[in-house]
């Protein structure tokens, strides 16, 4: 498979993104016939992409919505998503976000501190009624990726140390609005190395045990998301390996009967079929480098600028010969480079070029700066 532009789409003015909806179709049907057999439910993590059009055919695969903020909850109930088929997570709720949930009547809040559990039965309280809340845990496994993007680790912000555990199981005695259904982990994002999914599969199981001795059984289990996908070569793979990935956790994760396996999967969903489509605004030879400079920047996909991510970058417009190019947006920053010395056919003025791979926190982390328009999002 290659990339193409649909030909309607090569007079839509630039930068735009384009999303091909066919690709997301096909990837949605692939997770959910790997995902269904070990009766895994996904619930996929809104923050990677938000737009409407692309959370209707979510929703429309039997996907739930995994939120981190009351924005978020909201937009999942706007797409249709059912309440419980909703999880509120994130280290920062405020109190409007949480009564908002709560009102709702979503399926769990993922809870990551014993302030915070207070809050959430005090508001629960308030509201009368029960909180389904899972502890999520911070296992401390190295999820061997970007250093901004491992959150499992003892020195990130995220979740409940293991050392901490007991204690905040302890605080639930004296919580009455608050009912424990679950575990919740995240380890971190753009996972490639499947292998420290057994590693968390292995505390879960540990935790589980220890938490049954205690009293405490519980119906869900929330392995959290983190599939990476193929940036180098994204026609070489547009559909992650589910298969594999849900294969970790068949293995190596100690299932009681009838307990719900969840995972909240982003950007293994909507990387692949987002493209953000580009022309030369000029061609600049220094001294020492040639630079194609782009009209669209780091404000419309700030990855490369922010965590030095590589996206597959194609000319649609030349065959000519390869010369390298450093490729940068017209952003008043020197990290507004997308690649540096990239092989593009040779390149002028007005081509069409593709920055692949950019569905996954690509238009959800634009920005205004400079007092840029927001990007066009098109759909086919
Ligand atoms: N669950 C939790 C608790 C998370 O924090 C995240 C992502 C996910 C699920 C979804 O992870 P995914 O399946 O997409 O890897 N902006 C960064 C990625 C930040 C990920 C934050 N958390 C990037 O552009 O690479």
């Amino acid at each position: 498979m290659t990339f193409q532009l649909p030909g309607q789409l090569a007079t839509q003015p630039t930068p735009f993104y384009y999303y091909d909806l066919a690709l997301l179709d096909q990837t949605l049907t692939a997770l959910q016939a790997a995902a269904q057999p070990g009766n895994f439910q996904v619930h996929y993590a809104l923050k990677a992409n938000f737009n409407l059009p692309i959370l209707a055919r979510i929703k429309a695969h039997g996907l739930g919505a995994d939120c981190v903020s009351g924005g978020e909850v909201q937009r999942a109930l706007e797409a249709g998503f059912a309440p419980d088929h909703i999880v509120f997570a994130g280290v920062g709720k405020s109190d409007a976000e949480i009564n908002l949930a709560l009102a709702a009547d979503i399926f769990c809040f993922n809870a990551e501190s014993v302030p915070e559990l207070q809050v959430l039965n005090e508001l629960a309280g308030g509201q009368g009624r029960r909180a389904r809340v899972a502890l999520r845990i911070n296992p401390n496994v190295d999820a061997h990726t970007h250093p901004h993007i491992t959150t499992g680790l003892d020195a990130n912000k995220f979740g409940i140390s293991l050392q901490d555990l007991a204690g905040v199981v302890d605080s639930l005695d004296s919580l009455p609005h608050l009912e424990l259904v679950g575990l919740h982990a995240h380890i971190g994002s753009q996972i490639t190395e499947l292998h420290v999914f057994a590693e968390l599969s292995a505390k879960l199981n540990e935790l589980q045990s220890w938490l049954e001795g205690r009293g405490h059984q519980l119906p869900h289990l929330n392995v959290g998301g983190g599939l990476g996908i193929n940036y180098q070569d994204p026609d070489a793979q547009p559909i992650p390996d589910f298969a594999a990935y849900f294969g970790m956790f068949t293995q190596h994760l100690a299932r009681r009967p009838g307990q719900q396996v969840h995972v909240e999967l982003g950007r293994a969903v909507v990387a692949q079929c987002g493209t953000l489509v580009s022309r030369v605004l000029y061609v600049k030879e220094s001294q020492q480098v040639r630079f194609a400079i782009l009209d669209a920047g780091m404000t419309e996909l700030i990855r490369p600028a922010l965590y030095g991510s590589h996206h597959h970058i194609q000319n649609l417009s030349s065959q000519g010969v390869a010369l390298p190019y450093d490729i940068v947006g017209p952003i008043c920053e020197s990290s507004d480079t997308f690649a540096k010395g990239t092989l593009l056919p040779e390149t002028k003025r007005g081509d069409l070029i593709a920055i692949r791979s950019a569905g996954a926190y690509g238009e959800v982390m634009s920005s205004g700066y400079n007092l840029r328009e927001k990007a066009a999002a098109v759909y086919q």
